[in-house]
This record gives C-alpha cells, structure tokens and sequence, in this order.
C-alpha cells in the first residue's frame, strides 16, 4: 500500500480510483483501503472480476508481442496504469532492450510509481496528461525524445477508453491516427455489457461510486474505433480469445467482459 505521507497530496485517497482497484485485482500493492473495497464490491456482482483484469493484461502483453513482431520498435501506451506485473516496457524488452516506451496516465499514483520504476530506465518515461489532450502527449518532452513519428508505433489503449465519454471517442481517435505512419498499429481493450447485461449494469453501479464512472461499447461500435485500420486476424473478440494459447482460453469467453483487437493503420 502507497504511504500515507508518500502520495502526491492531489490524491484522495478515500474515493476508489479505478487504476489503484485495477491494481489491487492484478495483485499489486499500489492502492488504498478504498480501493481494496471497491474490488471486493466488484467480486459480490462479479466473481469473475480477477480473470477480467488478468484476461485482459495478458492481452496487452500478446499484443506487445505481436507489434513487435511485426517490426514496431516504439510505443505509445495511453492509460497505462500502475506498473503491476508484465506491463508494456517489460513485454516489449524481453524481445527487444532497445524498445522505446512513452506511457501516458493522468492518476499521480500510477504516473509517480512508474517515474520511481523507470528511474533507471533510458528507454521507457511517463507523461501525466489525460489522453483527451493528444497535442500536450504527443508535444511532451518524452514523446519528442524516445518516439520518432515518422516511423510506425504501437499505440496501445488497453482499458481505457471505457472512461472516456461516448461523445468525445471518434475525434479523439482519428486526431491520434492523423499522425501516426503507415504501418502502425493501434491496440483497444474495452468493457462492454452485450453479452451480460443483467450483472454488467450491476458492475456499471459499482463504478458509479470511483472517481472516474463507466461507459460500455457493443461490438458495432468497437469495430468503428478501428477506421482507418485493417483489423489484423481474430477481429474484434474477447480478450481470452485475441491469438491467444490454448491454455489462456476462457469458456464461456464473454466471462471477460472486454472487447480487444488490433488494427494495422493503412
Ligand atoms: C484499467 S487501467 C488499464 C491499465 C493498462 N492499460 C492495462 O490494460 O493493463 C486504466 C488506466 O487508464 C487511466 N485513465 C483513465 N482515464 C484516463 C484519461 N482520460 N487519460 C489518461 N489516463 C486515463 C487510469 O488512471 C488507469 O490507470
């Protein structure tokens, strides 16, 4: 648990946040007595709550994999979170040391416990910026240092966009798209209540009481976050189900509630 005495003095830490109850249900340390309290209310209208976060970080993970697989060298992680087990620099590293990370969070937790992790790092910082402000991101000294935009990178918006109101989701994203190069590739992971909508509106209460409430996409609009890519195979599906290995298969695969997919920018 963060220190009483070591958090930046903006955060408040008796209103459940939902990067430090992320942390708490993937297992780490970096959260608070109300935030604790908020996942065990997330288990009583959904036991399956644990196998959604960690569905879905094993998903950022794969897809860090795949990028890298494909050539991408460079990421840019928007709503990265707390730097809990196996996030983006150290998937992206155990492939390749040399790739280039700029994570971008505007919760002073995550942002001042990845700074202390990366301390050390040369090749992955952190930006605290909301990701609705794409200029201040992608003009901040970081970005302007490790990424170079003319070439391909990974945009990763993994479990986030579900906090950014409906109406703001399309400009946002072809604003990101308008600059990134040929090539790159764009990661979404996002909640959704299609399947399940009885326990996923009880999840949405829940929610309603953290910092940062809720919004669900259907698959139909999912699909229309990636215009202008080419959605590279499984499609849009649940977490467990995007290239993944036999053994990280979820039966019924709606149990992880979240829509992932990765798309190829044209
Ligand atoms: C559920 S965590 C996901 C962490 C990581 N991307 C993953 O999937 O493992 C969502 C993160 O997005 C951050 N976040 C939410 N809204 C944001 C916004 N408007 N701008 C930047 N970060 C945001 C939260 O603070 C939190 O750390």
């Amino acid at each position: 648990m963060p220190e009483q005495n070591s958090f930046p003095p903006e955060v408040d830490h008796t209103r459940p946040n939902p990067a430090r109850i992320y942390d708490y249900g993937l297992g780490g340390h970096h959260n608070f007595a109300a935030d604790r309290d908020q996942f065990e209310k997330l288990l009583e209208v959904d036991p399956d709550a644990r196998l959604v976060v960690s569905a879905n970080r094993a998903f950022l993970r794969r897809a860090v994999r795949y990028c890298l697989r494909q050539g991408i060298t460079q990421f840019l992680d928007l709503g990265s979170g707390i730097p809990t087990v196996g996030n983006v620099h150290e998937a992206a590293h155990q492939l390749n040391p040399r790739a280039r990370v700029v994570y971008v969070d505007n919760e002073p937790i995550a942002v001042a416990h990845t700074r202390r992790l990366l301390r050390e790092n040369e090749n992955a910082e952190i930006v605290q910026a909301d990701l609705r402000d794409p200029d201040a991101i992608l003009g901040a000294p970081e970005t302007q240092r490790l990424l170079d935009l003319s070439k391909p990178v990974g945009l990763m918006m993994v479990a986030v966009l579900h906090w950014v109101p409906s109406a703001d989701v399309a400009g946002l994203l072809s604003r990101y798209r308008e600059v990134l190069a040929p090539g790159s590739y764009l990661a979404i992971s996002h909640l959704t209540s299609e399947h399940l909508p009885e326990q996923m509106g009880e999840v949405e209460d829940v929610f309603a009481e953290t910092t940062e409430p809720v919004v669900y996409r259907p698959r139909s609009e999912a699909v229309k976050l990636f215009e202008g890519f080419e959605l590279v195979p499984p499609g849009v599906v649940y977490t467990s189900q995007w290239q993944s290995e036999p053994y990280e298969m979820v039966e019924p695969p709606e149990r992880t509630k979240i829509w992932a997919a990765v798309g190829r920018k044209l």
